[in-house]
């Protein structure tokens, strides 16, 4: 079986799984933290070098006060909870998003764990909070544009060039995506990393997602042909 050496999931359908059990949407993204526990083992067992999880998009924000609330403190608490685990298995942790819309005592702790963890040379596992795909080229265009500012004139742009300024800088684009509950939308996510990603969308939800899921969908991936436009 070929590892894909990056994959990425959107971790889709917490609330239609609390709804399904008659609990509130909150109890839904608590046990999503279980199937994102799973991942992060499997991933440190079969040797995956990049496993990112779409945790909130930029739209996110728009829903209930009270679900906005009980998201931040999840991550909060399972940022600070995960660290003997990052430890323990030599995992490097990374959050990007809008920094900017995050609190303060969340950025906080994001800073202290990504630090503790930034010499581990295991499993990268990237949270994605606050992000979106729109937002990520746009603040890459803007600062390509500052630097053209400062440079006094407009400097030279190719496609990997501008990657460098993209918030995923240094990260390997998905090979797999990965999207739970059925949906089958990109919904704003890695617009420009995704251009070559191998899709895999399935029904189940993502608080019953587990290692067998993850590695049906690997082995999904190792039955396609990646062509990148050509013919051989
Ligand atoms: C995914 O589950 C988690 C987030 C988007 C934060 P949802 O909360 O979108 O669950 P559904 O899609 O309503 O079931
Ligand atoms: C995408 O799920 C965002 C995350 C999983 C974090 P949504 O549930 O927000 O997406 P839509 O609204 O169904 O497109
Ligand atoms: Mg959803």
């Amino acid at each position: 079986m070929e590892v894909p050496t990056h994959v990425t999931i959107i971790m889709d359908g917490n609330g239609r799984w609390a709804r399904q059990k008659g609990q509130r949407r909150l109890y839904g993204h608590k046990a999503g933290t279980d199937s994102v526990r799973a991942c992060c083992e499997y991933a440190v067992e079969h040797g995956i070098r990049y496993l990112s999880l779409f945790a909130f998009s930029e739209e996110n924000w728009n829903r209930p006060a009270d679900e906005v609330a009980g998201l931040m403190e999840l991550m909060f608490k399972s940022v600070l909870g995960e660290r003997e685990t990052f430890r323990k298995q030599n995992i490097r942790f990374l959050v990007i998003g809008d920094r900017s819309r995050l609190s303060a005592e969340l950025l906080r702790n994001i800073d202290m764990v990504q630090e503790e963890t930034a010499a581990n040379t295991g499993l990268t596992l990237i949270v994605m909070l606050s992000y979106s795909g729109k937002w990520d080229i746009l603040q890459a265009a803007q600062r390509y544009a500052d630097d053209c500012l400062a440079a006094g004139r407009r400097l030279p742009l190719d496609e990997t060039g501008f990657a460098g300024y993209l918030a995923t800088a240094g990260i390997p684009d998905p090979d797999l995506m990965i999207r739970t509950s059925g949906e089958q939308r990109i919904s704003n996510y890695m617009l420009w990393q995704c251009a070559y990603t191998e899709f895999y969308y399935t029904p189940v939800l993502w608080p019953d997602f587990r290692k067998n899921d993850l590695e049906e969908a690997i082995l999904s991936y190792n039955r396609r042909e990646r062509r990148y436009g050509k013919v051989d």
